[in-house]
């Protein structure tokens, strides 16, 4: 009887999320309802079944308490080698050598003419990632200053984009950042540090669902004529989807890049085993994927 109920959740929750715990993951899913019916005094799983299918809190809560969060700075540091060596360079050029002169000779510009920079960071779990990019973004451009940077950052759970947005860390979670950065851009805090605005305002943190992405959704608050991502990082987050999930969301994250712009993916998900039309880097040891200049696909303008 609890298999029936078990396997009716599971096919909520990847209805919801696209989280799947089929096979050998159905035990973590038996474990985290547990404790949730714990939580909630209930002792009947058909009933937490019942409460699912009339409440999207109650979804919300539980997809909340289904996510793996793990998460730190600098995960994957040859990925942000490259973004720092390679990419940012090439970001440099492209968008405006001119530019950046006039403002190395001291000339003001009024915002718009401001190269631009749009990332997303989906699945962003804690914030360790976001704050990443953006302190590597400050310390690796040329004049940052010159830039209009935006870090689209977002998750499923509620409780870790709390957390992102609050921006503070033990110490023991700050290990991974260079100790001159970390004099840069955090304050201390009784517990460990703080980001200040330098950073902070760099990342706009949302509410993301990536099956709503999927589904075709959009994100919300673009600038009007939004084109797409120069970067996407969607690190570690596809490995808790089925293959079916995976696939398609390697179908739908290159829409969103521009022509040029770069995927990162986590270390244990390589593309290969997925049909795509990026191109594979291998850099040191790890593979970034970029859309090509010339693949026709649809633009997004929102
Ligand atoms: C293991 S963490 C990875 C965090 C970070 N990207 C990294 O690589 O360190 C995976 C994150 O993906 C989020 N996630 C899972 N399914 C999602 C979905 N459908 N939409 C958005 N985020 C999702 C989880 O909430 C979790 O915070």
């Amino acid at each position: 009887m609890d298999e029936r109920i078990l396997h009716d959740i599971a096919e909520l929750v990847r209805q919801e999320s696209r989280l799947s715990f089929a096979g050998h993951k159905r035990a973590v899913l038996k474990s985290r309802l547990d404790k949730r019916l714990d939580t909630l005094g209930m002792a009947d799983l058909a009933g937490y079944r019942e409460l699912l299918r009339c409440s999207g809190e109650e979804v919300a809560v539980l997809l909340d308490q289904l996510t793996t969060n793990e998460t730190y700075f600098f995960r994957n540091p040859h990925q942000f080698r490259y973004l720092r060596e390679v990419i940012m360079p090439a970001l440099e050029a492209a968008q405006g050598g001119a530019m950046m002169l006039a403002w190395g000779g001291g000339e003001k510009r009024p915002s718009p003419d401001k190269m631009r920079l749009r990332v997303l960071c989906a699945g962003c779990a804690t914030g360790e990632e976001p704050y990443s990019i953006a302190m590597t973004f400050l310390e690796g451009l040329r004049y940052p200053k010159a830039w209009d940077i935006e870090i689209l950052a977002g998750d499923l759970s509620s409780s870790c984009l709390r957390t992102a947005m609050a921006g503070a860390y033990e110490t023991e979670k700050l290990k991974g950042i260079p100790l001159s950065w970390l004099a840069k851009y955090t304050q201390g805090s009784a517990a460990g540090a703080v980001f200040n605005e330098e950073v902070k305002r760099l990342i706009r943190f949302i509410p993301l669902n990536l099956k709503d992405i999927m589904e075709g959704a959009g994100f919300p608050d673009m600038a009007p004529g939004f084109a797409g991502f120069d970067l996407i990082f969607c690190r570690n987050v596809m490995i808790y989807f089925a293959a079916d999930s995976q696939q398609q969301l390697v179908d739908t994250l290159p829409r969103w890049l521009l022509p040029g712009g770069y995927l990162f993916t986590g270390d244990a998900e390589p593309l290969h085993l997925f049909a795509h039309d990026l191109r594979v880097i291998h850099a040191a040891d790890c593979f970034i994927y970029q859309k090509t200049e010339t693949e026709q696909d649809e633009q997004h303008s929102q």
